[in-house]
């Protein structure tokens, strides 16, 4: 029996993306839609959406959205895409900018966005069973439902459940949000419900006030409850705990596919994967100044370059990464430190390693399908796409044990073949680079075992198919099962 579902993130494909989030938000909803539910999702229109994308979107109507002392009107767009249909909230002010988040008004722009897509149910007279929220952006919205929207029945029949992405990013505001920016008493700060430090917080409030907690992998729904990961959220979530639930993320394996790629120099499967990777290796390592030749093990790297990502484990060892027959292809933003690092690299080993600073998702694919390692040693990581992503192009992941890159990557044994990459557990630089030398070692010594992990990679479910149905047994506890 379907169900209808209302999905509120900051960041969603097709539409926009700054990280892993987009990815999910662009995939989710389309693997419940197939399984027969009504799904939705409410994003904020940005410039970039609105560049891209405007032509694809319909105007429903504005109205004037009233919340503390913000009296502001909120236009809704909408598009329909794989049977999910996505709202756009537009704001001029608060949202048509270079960047998504990260102003210093951010906690007035999304209480605005938060109260808009709850007004929108209204406006639109569609009454989703499920609201699920995700990250702090979103925060909000359990909380803002009951105490906003109390005397009417319609809202209160509404089930939350609030998905955690990355428990650092918390949306952490001075406590004089409640009465300007998000019409709410004092009493929730002194209650201490969404108290955090001498502020409230977005977080906090998702996690106390939703019906269910879901976070992106079994292993960081452990993890977070300890100090070490909890980011002072451990104690919060340690008394959610018995509603707290780790699924582990799928990528769009229709968008993600090695068969039909466009952007691919060549297409390829399970079955030929080993000319078309060749195909992809090389025409990679001549598009980046590369040394040309399938005999190398090209090592790729593709993520944020911040400290959760391991960035300084790899900085720290360079030398001795590219000390190795190896080429070495990074492509990613962030902090300075890092690009510096790596700038210095593609300037130290010209035709052995490149650097591509910037963001570019046709460059993505060819590294994930040229490379034959992927490294994300991440110091803590929620679930992780690019491993997945990597997986399903036959680029062994070499990552460290934590978090989904736990749940999701096999580590190589020699004695039985079984594995889908390579994996350490120590946060720490010398056991990286013992295990990227080990990886390295089996490429070129062990030709068999290497086809074996690809093929065994390839051939690992990184499909939303599984974790869909967990979902959904999630919403079937939440709103009756069917009958
Ligand atoms: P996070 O969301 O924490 O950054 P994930 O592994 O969950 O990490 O998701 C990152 C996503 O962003 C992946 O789809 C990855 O391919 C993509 N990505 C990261 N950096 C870049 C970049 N510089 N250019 C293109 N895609 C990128
Ligand atoms: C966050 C996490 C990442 C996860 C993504 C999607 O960005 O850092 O691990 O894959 O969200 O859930």
């Amino acid at each position: 029996m379907s169900r209808s579902i209302l999905f509120v993130a900051g960041e969603g494909l097709p539409f926009i993306k700054t990280g892993g989030l987009a990815d999910v938000i662009g995939s989710l909803p389309k693997a419940l839609a197939k399984r027969g539910h009504d799904v939705r999702v409410a994003l904020p229109l940005y410039k970039k959406v609105i560049e891209d994308h405007y032509d694809e979107l319909t105007r429903l109507g504005t109205i004037q959205v009233h919340s503390g002392w913000i009296d502001q009107p909120a236009t809704y767009y909408s598009a329909v895409v794989d049977g999910v249909t996505y709202y756009f909230v537009e704001h001029q002010g608060y949202f048509e900018r270079e960047g998504l988040y990260g102003y210093e008004d951010d906690g007035e722009r999304f209480a605005f966005f938060q109260r808009a897509v709850l007004d929108m149910i209204y406006f639109i007279d569609w009454w989703p069973n499920i609201i699920n929220s995700n990250d702090w952006q979103t925060g909000m919205i359990p909380l803002l439902t009951h105490a906003c929207y109390g005397d009417d029945y319609r809202y209160q029949n509404i089930k939350h459940v609030y998905t955690i992405h990355n428990l650092a990013f918390q949306g952490n505001f001075g406590v004089d949000m409640l009465p300007t920016c998000l019409g709410l008493d004092y009493y929730y700060f002194d209650n201490g419900s969404i108290k955090f430090d001498s502020g409230i917080s977005f977080m906090k409030a998702g996690i106390v006030y939703a019906d269910k907690v879901t976070t992106v992998s079994p292993t960081y729904s452990q993890e977070i409850l300890t100090q070490t990961y909890g980011e002072k959220m451990d104690t919060v979530l340690r008394y959610r705990q018995e509603d707290l639930w780790g699924i582990v993320n799928g990528i769009d394996v229709e968008e993600w596919n090695p068969a039909t790629d466009k952007l691919l120099a060549k297409n390829y499967t399970v079955k030929n994967y080993v000319s078309g990777k060749k195909a992809n290796k090389l025409a990679l390592q001549e598009e980046l100044g590369l040394k040309v030749t399938n005999d190398v093990c090209l090592i790729g790297l593709v993520s944020r370059l911040t400290n959760q990502k391991g960035i300084y484990l790899i900085t720290e060892k360079l030398q001795e990464i590219l000390g190795m027959d190896v080429e070495f292809v990074v492509l990613g933003t962030g902090e300075k430190a890092a690009e510096d690092a790596f700038k210095w690299m593609e300037n130290s080993y010209k035709g052995k390693a490149v650097y591509y600073c910037g963001y570019n998702e046709n460059l993505a694919h060819r590294i994930y399908a040229g490379c034959d390692l992927f490294l994300m040693p991440s110091l803590y990581e929620p679930c992780g796409i690019g491993q997945l992503i990597a997986m399903r192009y036959g680029t062994l992941p070499l990552v460290r044990e934590t978090g989904g890159l736990k749940d999701t990557v096999q580590p190589y044994n020699q004695y039985t073949g079984e594995g889908n990459g390579f994996s350490f557990w120590a946060a720490n630089s010398h056991d990286m680079v013992y295990t990227i030398r080990y990886a390295v070692e089996q490429f070129y010594e062990n030709k068999q075992g290497w086809k074996g992990l690809v093929k065994n990679a390839m051939n690992t479910d990184v499909s939303w198919e599984k974790s869909a149905s967990i979902y959904e047994e999630l919403y079937y506890q939440l709103c009756d099962w069917p009958d």
